[in-house]
């Protein structure tokens, strides 16, 4: 089968065979589809998309493009969890230890930051010492004595995905539902876990900007979950501001140890809460949701989840006293506010542009393999709804020789809207897909 006659049919609105898709997953893996061809296929997917079955089989190429953890010998329900990216959306975090506190086993293998959102790696990277790199082996050991462990991806793992991944960054098909529900898919079913929770951002800072497109990518990656034999289950979350009061690094890590000490924001608690609890249930270790969200709550209460938290920070080489020592964590040392001009309501804090001006100030990165700057950040002082006076703090930015600064600040005052009445209230979460 040609490449060409594959990618006509894709053109001209032609569903693919299973047969194509494999030998396009093929090609992309080993190299016999040169870049132009292969980008030429996605451009086509992106415009033309796909029919559900042949989602599914792009996934299950992909997958088997690679290895497939195998974490049956662990004995245990492992359950998943996987966000769409946001900004501050620090929830796997705080999540994966409550999980595990309450008897559950979370596999989490996570990403890095990229464009405007942050990644789990970067993040838990800014705790000194923490390693992400961890081979299959130390992964089970790891979850085996504690219950939660979070590494990065290993190159074994859906190499297909990091092919087009990263052709999909270059040629403006990031945006199609068909890849972008085949890119999550193949990596969490190649993980290995028997149940997942997905948590599908909606909003200007997530990839899905309306409850429409969030619901159709939550059900592809439902169905495909499911029949791919995994219990799957997605949450819709909004994202149209900053999930928190912290969007960076190291001041995330400062936010999830406070969720974990039984304080934060009420919006991460939230969220934390309703994905442990569908997790819990999923797995069959409550029977339903209010008996799951209390055992959650108790998990933070007792100090339980904390702790387990620090065994995995220690057992994946990381310093475990910054847990009751915030200030081992590497705050960059400038701060900068920007004010409110007038007095009002907050109207808006658009997640997009602060997760733009936050990578400004070096947070994240542009290109692949930058070095991040685990240092700076942006703290939301002011969140939609609140009430100010003129000259009150909304944003403080953290920065490291005003690196950034200037244009990290021009992109904040656009971000905030200050109105004359409160605005309508937003719930954090939005639907449920089962
Ligand atoms: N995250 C992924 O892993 N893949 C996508 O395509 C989009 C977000």
């Amino acid at each position: 089968m040609r490449a060409v006659d594959i990618i006509i049919r894709k053109r001209d609105g032609l569903a693919l065979t299973r047969e194509a898709i494999d030998t396009f997953v093929d090609g992309v893996t080993h190299g016999t589809w040169p870049d132009y061809q292969a980008s030429a296929l996605l451009m086509a997917v992106c415009l033309k998309g796909m029919e559900p079955e042949e989602t599914l089989w792009l996934t299950e190429a992909m997958v088997r493009s690679g290895e497939r953890v195998d974490l049956s010998d662990l004995g245990a329900f492992t359950v998943g969890k996987h966000s769409t990216g946001g900004v501050g959306d620090k929830v796997s975090i705080v999540l994966a230890p409550v999980v595990a506190a309450c008897g559950g086993v979370v596999p989490k293998m996570s990403g890095r930051g990229l464009g405007h959102t942050g990644g789990t790696l970067d993040k838990l990277e800014s705790i000194p010492g923490f390693r992400v790199g961890l081979s299959i082996p130390e992964f089970k050991a790891v979850l085996r004595d504690v219950g939660a462990c979070m590494i990065g991806q290993t190159a074994t793992l859906a190499p297909a995905d990091k092919k087009l991944y990263a052709l999909r960054d270059v040629t403006g098909t990031v945006e199609s539902l068909p890849l972008i529900a085949a890119s999550i898919m193949s990596k969490k079913l190649a993980e290995g876990c028997r149940a997942l929770v997905l948590d599908v951002k909606c909003g200007s800072g997530a990839f899905m900007k309306d409850v429409a497109h969030a619901r159709a990518l939550a059900e592809a990656m439902v169905s495909i979950g499911t029949r791919a034999g995994v219990r799957t289950e997605a949450v819709i979350t909004d994202m149209e501001a900053p999930l928190g009061e912290a969007v960076g690094n190291a001041v995330e890590i400062l936010e999830c140890l406070d969720v974990l000490h039984g304080r934060g924001p009420a919006d991460v608690r939230l969220v934390t809460r309703r994905l442990a609890s569908r997790m819990l249930v999923l797995a069959g270790l409550q029977p339903d949701d209010e008996t799951a969200a209390a055992a959650a709550d108790q998990a933070i209460a007792s100090g339980a989840a904390l702790e387990r938290f620090r065994r995995m920070v220690e057992r994946q080489g990381g310093d475990p006293r910054v847990c009751d020592d915030p200030r081992l964590l590497p705050l960059a040392p400038g701060t900068v506010q920007v004010t409110a001009e007038r007095a009002g309501f907050v109207t808006a804090m658009r997640a997009l542009a602060i997760g733009q001006a936050s990578c400004l100030l070096g947070a994240g990165r542009d290109a692949v393999g930058d070095p991040v700057d685990h240092g700076v950040g942006i703290l939301v002082r002011a969140k939609p709804g609140a009430q100010v006076a003129a000259g009150d703090t909304l944003l403080e930015l953290r920065h490291r020789d005003g690196r950034g600064l200037e244009a990290a600040l021009a992109l904040c005052r656009e971000a905030i809207a200050i109105g004359d009445e409160a605005p309508a209230h937003r719930a954090k979460i939005l639907e449920e897909v089962r």
